[in-house]
């Protein structure tokens, strides 16, 4: 009976239908960013592997000058398309770069794509707890001392996994870390998911190519004008492999590819190099506009983003001063002034300012934060934080050994000392704070429970977190 719908698109159609100020990925703003000759006909250009048309599995044809350019557009001495997005190239260079029980070197705050990396590659994770800044709550660059330290600690690393600027936008690497990483003789592979745009700007965090990275996986799709899943994969040197880095996509990656989301990264690569540097600029300036009219409001402070330090496109808005969370804000900002945000969290909103921003959304949003700020002015300042991190639990098994083991639905007041089974992240930004294969300590588990009360985004076999999977004892 229900077949005469279509519910997807009829919820689509209800979103546009609203018109909203997006400040989200895809950043392309409903198409206005994206390279005029993807706007019009999309259906015409979904085809297939038709005579003339190349294989991505076997690119002799337009599919490999297409990746030659992009490659010569970034520095890289090849590029791979990805139809699934950053994650599948991330889980193709673990699998493809390392081996079961080969030990990889990563901050634990990476995306959970990197886990099923992990999982699918059965390397043994060495993870770094980088700071937390008291004022944003936010994770800081692993200190080099200590990446230094465990660098030296594991002579047996096989690889380094860094993330790069980081969904905030903040840089990561420096140029410090990457000469240590590159003299221990480590490929230094980085997910660069938020920097196809960073090579653009002078402002930008340096590009990962730059400071001497071994591969860069980006998903042109949120920053780089591109279709939602269109990412593509740089490799520059001779590890990992890439005839073992073709062979991991071949594996991971349809037999189907979308030629719609192939013709999306081909055009974005054109865009980017014929317009990249003006596309890119006129963000930067909105961006600017955003930050100073945002800053000027009482109760609300906008992180900074000094030159090479942070992406001036994101914009981190703490709305603590105005008695909000995060989420109430954006609620907020959502219900009653049609901007839609890309991320908020405990005690702040992200903002992206991408290709197809105009000067109009930024002044709807800034007519927003004002209503805001005029509504909720708190009497008494209060300093609205989330709760403080657990330290890490410790790792018992790998993530592909905890993957393989039984393992068993409990009670989370029953899972202390038992070992996770699951990953359970806060989305976005979608960062673990379980890995799979470690013991779930009682402060581990009150922090899960906490931020889950306070209606973060748990992303869990059990989002609802009645239930925690553990391996059987
Ligand atoms: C830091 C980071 N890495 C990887 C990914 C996964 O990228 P994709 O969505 O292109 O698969 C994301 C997605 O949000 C991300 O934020």
């Amino acid at each position: 009976m229900k077949q005469h719908r279509a519910p997807l698109f009829e919820a689509l159609k209800r979103h546009l239908a609203r018109e909203y100020a997006g400040f989200h990925f895809p950043a392309h703003a409903g198409g206005r960013g994206l390279p005029p000759s993807l706007a019009g006909g999309l259906a015409r250009l979904d085809l297939t592997e038709l005579p003339g048309l190349d294989d991505l599995h076997a690119p002799s044809g337009p599919i490999a000058r297409a990746q030659e350019l992009a490659a010569a557009l970034y520095g890289a001495d090849r590029t791979f398309f990805l139809v699934n997005g950053s994650t599948v190239g991330l889980q193709a260079l673990l699998l493809a770069g390392t081996a079961p029980g080969q030990k990889v070197l990563l901050p634990r705050n990476v995306h959970r794509a990197v886990v099923g990396g992990l999982i699918l590659s059965g390397a043994d994770p060495v993870y770094l707890l980088p700071p937390v800044s008291t004022d944003w709550g936010l994770f800081l660059p692993p200190a080099p001392a200590d990446v230094n330290a465990a660098l030296a600690a594991h002579p047996d690393l096989a690889a380094v996994i860094w993330t790069h600027p980081d969904y905030h936008g903040l840089a990561t690497l420096t140029a410090a870390t990457a000469a240590a990483i590159r003299e221990a003789g480590l490929p230094l592979l980085v997910d660069e998911a938020h920097g196809a745009h960073l090579p653009f700007h002078p402002h930008m965090p340096p590009p990962a190519l730059t400071l001497g990275a071994a591969a860069a996986v980006q998903s042109v799709h949120k920053l780089g004008g591109a279709l939602t899943q269109a990412s593509w994969l740089h490799l520059k040197g001779p590890l990992p492999d890439p005839s073992r880095v073709a062979r991991a996509l071949a594996l991971l990656e349809t037999s189907s590819p979308s030629y719609l989301l192939m013709v999306s990264l081909d055009l974005a690569r054109r865009q980017l190099a014929v317009s990249g540097t003006r596309l890119v600029g006129r963000a930067v300036e909105l961006a600017g506009v955003l930050r100073r009219g945002l800053a000027a409001l009482d109760g609300v402070a906008v992180m900074k983003a000094d030159a090479g330090q942070a992406d001036p496109t994101k914009v981190v808005v703490a709305t603590g001063g105005l008695g909000l969370s995060g989420y109430r804000a954006a609620a907020i900002l959502r219900r009653k002034y049609g901007l839609q945000v890309e991320m908020a969290g405990a005690t702040y909103l992200l903002l992206v300012v991408g290709l197809g921003t105009r000067a109009a959304d930024v002044a709807r949003a800034l007519q927003a934060f004002r209503s805001l700020a005029r509504e909720h002015r708190p009497v008494r300042r209060t300093r609205v934080i989330g709760p403080p991190l657990p330290p890490p639990a410790e790792k018992v098994l790998t993530p592909r050994e905890s993957w393989l083991a039984a393992a068993k639905p409990v009670a989370p007041v029953q899972a202390a000392g038992l070992v996770a089974a699951e990953t359970i992240s806060i989305c976005p930004p979608g960062i673990p704070v379980v890995f799979p294969g470690e013991k779930l300590t009682p402060e581990v588990i009150e922090y899960i429970l906490e931020i889950r009360a306070r209606g973060f985004p748990v992303q869990a076999a059990d989002p609802g977190l009645a239930s925690i999977l553990v391996h059987c004892e």
